[in-house]
């Protein structure tokens, strides 16, 4: 039997009022934003976006959650980007290193030996210049909202690294950087860019020789268990941009938008906190575990790496641009 003219409109009624009651009440809800990272919850960004979930619950719980995906467990920081653009995830943590297909500027901070320390990296990263970078992306929809330190990187490997040649033939997972590409071809070495949710297995297997990571990755996803040697190279930076969409962004009502920056600045300032504090007392962890020998180079042979990977500045020069590299460079102490 066919439906009445009657029939049809009530149908058409209920479906009509259903629409408006859930937009209603959809208006109510919480607004939640997912926050997907790759790291333990024991690392600075795990501990920062742990923090931030605490704060906005403290502050704005009847207005936003925060849900926290760590390890990977949403997205791989191959995909978390492209999730973001899609609305999928509205808060992210990169490394810097990450975000080539959006803006070749943040190439700058993979540079090999560009900071002494994490003072330097501070001074730069707050600077006019550090602080301009943040919107590099916004034409791509992204905003940074801030920085993020992870630490200063060491080699890890299954044959002692003292000098450049040692790398030589060897097969290291990099995260997707042409910069940190040249830097390991510079001493021979073969790169292989690898997502960090399978760096540990591919040293277990003996897929890769080697890697490179600061010692609160090296420490929580275990690759000092894998890895008989850990040269202290500190030759470069693994430090993060916290990423929104400007779409989602921009869609916040303006109070709650700046309460949230608020508590993201104050969970940033927590997590380089936690970078700091925790930096020192993951490598004694790896030396107490008498699992892996701690290479400590002589001026002498840091000197030698210095050397072998400072072409690639060069090499990046007229992509990064020359300037941001001077005024990066000139934020070291000595300089
Ligand atoms: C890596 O891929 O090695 C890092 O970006 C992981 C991280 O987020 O610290």
């Amino acid at each position: 039997m066919k439906p009445t003219l009657a029939a049809l409109s009530l149908a058409a009624i209920t479906a009509a009022s259903t629409l408006v009651t859930g937009t209603a009440s959809a208006a109510d809800d919480p607004i939640v934003i997912k926050f997907s990272h790759v790291v333990a919850e024991n690392t600075p960004k795990g501990q920062m976006a742990l923090k931030l979930q605490e704060l906005v619950e403290e502050r704005m719980g009847d207005r936003v959650v925060v849900e926290v995906y760590p390890n990977s467990q949403l997205f791989g920081d191959d995909k978390v980007l492209e999730a973001m653009q899609l609305g999928d995830v509205q808060l992210a943590a990169p490394a810097l290193s990450k975000f080539g297909r959006y803006t070749k500027k943040l190439a700058l901070f993979d540079l090999p030996f560009l900071f002494e320390d994490l003072d330097a990296v501070d001074r730069f990263q707050q600077s006019e210049d550090g602080q301009e970078l943040l919107s590099s992306m916004e034409k791509k929809g992204l905003i940074g909202l801030g920085y993020l330190h992870s630490g200063l990187k060491q080699f890890s490997s299954n044959e002692p690294l003292r000098v450049p040649e040692d790398a030589a033939g060897m097969k290291f997972r990099i995260m997707s950087s042409e910069v940190l590409e040249a830097q390991f071809k510079a001493v021979d070495a073969t790169p292989l860019k690898k997502p960090f949710s399978e760096v540990f297995t591919l040293l277990q297997t003996r897929a890769i020789d080697g890697q490179e990571s600061p010692w609160s990755n090296t420490y929580t996803k275990k690759f000092f268990e894998v890895q008989p040697y850990i040269t202290e190279s500190n030759h470069g930076l693994l430090d993060y941009m916290v990423v929104t969409s400007a779409e989602f962004w921009n869609g916040l009502p303006d109070d709650l938008r700046d309460e949230l920056k608020a508590a993201i600045d104050e969970a940033v300032t927590y997590g380089n906190q936690v970078a700091r504090e925790k930096d020192l007392d993951y490598r004694q962890k790896i030396v107490d575990s008498g699992r892996t020998e701690i290479i400590t180079l002589t001026p002498e042979e840091r000197a030698q790496w210095l050397q072998a990977m400072k072409p690639v500045w060069e090499e990046f020069e007229d992509e990064i641009g020359a300037e941001l590299i001077d005024a990066a460079y000139a934020s070291n102490r000595g300089n």
